[in-house]
This record gives structure tokens, sequence and C-alpha cells, in this order.
């Protein structure tokens, strides 16, 4: 795997490159669309491709391992013949899905037990299991096994949670070390720095995990309901203490204007579930505001859904179709949002790209944010 820086901000600490992949070439800043189940909810991987324009999607260790299970992932030869995808993947590691959905889990230094939400068997993961799913499924970049603390955490637990997590990155490169490549191609370990809202702490995560020489490092542990400012200053200074050549990856963030003010920051890769999760419940992300889809407002707007989008559906249908869709609850509303939703983010990040590179990323990125936040 190999990054190239191709444009730094002079206003900002924006940064564009290109991240190549053993399934292609990934140009940053790059949100990633979430593919849980192996299945981005509601949309096609021809629609994926051709219409959204994602260059890498997500999928879930802790899901994909309750169902279908790694064996059929394994039978079908990896994730990307399984699911007809044959651009990157990464995988998270399983961890943070397991403190959020499962039952009755338990945490200690040898790993995690819990109950699955889908039967309540019971199940164990540490960070050699976690390595060993991941090299089965077949991801291109997996994610090391990290304890994603609550928010607010006290000072003594963000730290212990912190130092264990550290511990189990060394055991995630040992794993990976006696275990070399599954099917042929390059699966490159991101490590996760955490330390909750505290600045030692922080610093501290950001030190140790870069003295592990890896092809990417990520940023966990935030947008779990701290205020926005203190997301963003936890960013700024771990971007500040990790690699300049190497990808920076906040997991789980967010809104449009999250998303801008971390590329301000320095931040390369993004995931969330926000666009398809609040598309199919009728949140229109566009570049003027957010719309509410199932409001009375739109009832007899016949204007197309979004008239700068830059997607199909954007001008093949109108704001109240969508809306009449929602109301009669029908499937191909959630399709036509989570559709709009994910062609819009993937617009978004190209765009700063180009203001990155032609030097007018900071000017636009506040105009941007102003309007982004404006509910329409
Ligand atoms: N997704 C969002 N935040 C996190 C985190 O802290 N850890 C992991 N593994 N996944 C995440």
């Amino acid at each position: 795997m190999n990054f190239e820086l191709k444009a730094q901000d002079s206003k900002s600490k924006a940064r564009a490159g290109v991240l190549t992949t053993a399934h292609g070439e990934i140009q940053t800043p790059i949100f990633m669309p979430v593919g849980t189940v192996a299945s981005v909810k509601a949309v096609h991987q021809r629609e994926l491709k051709e219409d959204i324009k994602a260059q890498i999607i997500l999928g879930n260790t802790y899901h994909l391992y309750l169902r279908p299970g790694t064996d059929i992932i394994n039978g079908a030869g990896g994730l990307h013949k399984f699911m007809n995808w044959d651009r990157p993947i990464l995988t998270d590691s399983g961890g943070y899905q397991v403190y959020s959905l499962s039952n009755n889990n338990k945490i200690t230094e040898e790993g995690v037990k819990f109950k699955s939400h889908i039967d309540g068997s019971r199940h164990f993961f540490s960070p050699e299991k976690s390595m060993e799913i991941q090299r089965n499924i077949g991801a291109d970049i997996i994610m090391a096994f990290d304890e994603c603390p609550p928010y607010p955490s006290t000072y003594e637990y963000a730290k212990n949670s912190m130092d264990m997590t550290h511990r189990w990155l060394q055991r995630c490169i040992d794993w990976l070390k006696e275990n070399p490549e599954l099917y042929g191609f390059e699966q490159s370990l991101f490590p996760i720095v955490q330390g909750s809202t505290y600045n030692d702490l922080r610093k501290e995560s950001a030190e140790t995990i870069a003295s592990h020489p890896c092809d990417g490092y990520a940023i966990g542990g935030l947008s779990v309901g701290e205020p926005h400012d203190e997301m963003y200053a936890m960013s700024d200074l771990v971007c500040s203490y990790l690699p300049e050549d190497k990808p920076r990856y906040l997991m789980g963030v967010g809104t449009p204007a999250n998303i801008l003010e971390n590329i301000a920051l320095g931040v390369d890769m993004f995931d969330c579930v926000m666009p398809t999760r609040n598309g199919r419940n009728g949140m229109i992300f566009t570049s003027e505001g957010i719309i509410n889809i199932k409001n009375k407002k739109w009832e007899r707007d016949f204007s197309p859904l979004d008239p700068n989008g830059t997607s199909f559906v954007d001008s093949d249908y109108s704001k109240a179709y969508l809306r009449h869709l929602f109301a009669a609850n029908e499937y191909l509303g959630r399709q036509i949002a989570s559709l709009h939703n994910l062609r819009f983010y993937l617009w978004l990040v190209n765009e700063a790209r180009e203001k990155i590179i032609d030097g007018t990323f900071a000017s636009w990125k506040n105009v941007m944010v102003e309007k982004l936040q404006t509910r329409l």
C-alpha cells in the first residue's frame, strides 16, 4: 500500500492524496459508504460504482462473523468476490460493534465475551481472533482490535482502556507477522488512537500508535456524544502527532459539516452510517442545507430533489414524489434517499479535494459549513 500527498492547503491543514491498494486507487480526502453486512443498505454495487462513484466501502467484522460467517465468505474466495465489489474494502475490527450492539459483553485483558444480538449465542473476540476473522474476510484495510470508551469516561477508565488498546495492538501485529497473506494481496493494518477527551492521553496514544510502522492510522473514540468543539480539538491534537506521509482515518464521523471541519484539520478518510441511516428516515443532505422530506412543506414542490445534485435521482425525481414515497412507506423512497445522500457525500469530499488542489479550500469550507447546517 502506498500513500502519496499531492497537495496541502496553505490556510488550513487540509491535504489531498492518493492511496494505492491492491484493488485500486483512492483519492483522498474520501468518504467510505458503510456496508455493514456486505451490503450498503438499499444500494446496488453497480449504483455504488457508477452513480455514487464510491472508491472504497466498509464492512464490519462483528456482523460478518455472526452472519454469514467467515467460512462462507472464505468459501466464496473473500468478501470482494462474495459481494461482487472489486474496489477496495476496509473492515472494522469488531470491538466497537460488540460494545454497541451485543448483549452482556464482558471486557478483560484477554478479549471480549459477548452474546450475539441476532440469536443470543455466546462468542469471544480477542485481538488474535479479530485478525484471523479479518484475514478471512479479506479486506484491503483491516483495523486493530480496540476498546472505544464511552463518553464521558473518567480519566482512570480512559487511561486503563487506552493502555489495553495499545497492548492489544501489539498482539494484532504479532498475529499478523505469524500468519501471512491469505488471498495473495496485501491487507494493511491500521492501528487506532484512543484516549477519550483527555489531551495528555490523546498525545500519548498518538505517539504510541505512530511508533508502529503502518500504512495508515485511525482516530477512534470520537463522535460518541462529546460536543463538536471537543471532537475537533482532539482530532487536531492527534493529527499533529501522526506521520505526515500516511493517511489518517477518523472513524464514524459524521455530518457533512463535521467532515469538512476535520478535513481542514488534516484528516483524510471518513465513514459514517448517517447518509444511509438518516436517508432511510427521510433526511436529505444537499449543498444548500438539510431537508426533512417528510415535511408537508414539500407536498406540492415539483422541483428536482436537488437542483445542484450530481446523481440521476436528483434530476429524475421531484421533492413531492420522494415525499409521497415516504408517506406511502415505499422501498423506492429509501433507495432514492440513500443513493442521493451517498452521492452527495462523495461529491462533497471530491469538491474539497479539488479546492485543496487549486488553493481555495479554506474560504470555500467556511461558506459550505454554514450552508450545510441550514435546515431548509
Ligand atoms: N467506529 C467509530 N469509532 C470507533 C472506534 O473508536 N473504534 C472502532 N474500532 N470503530 C469505531
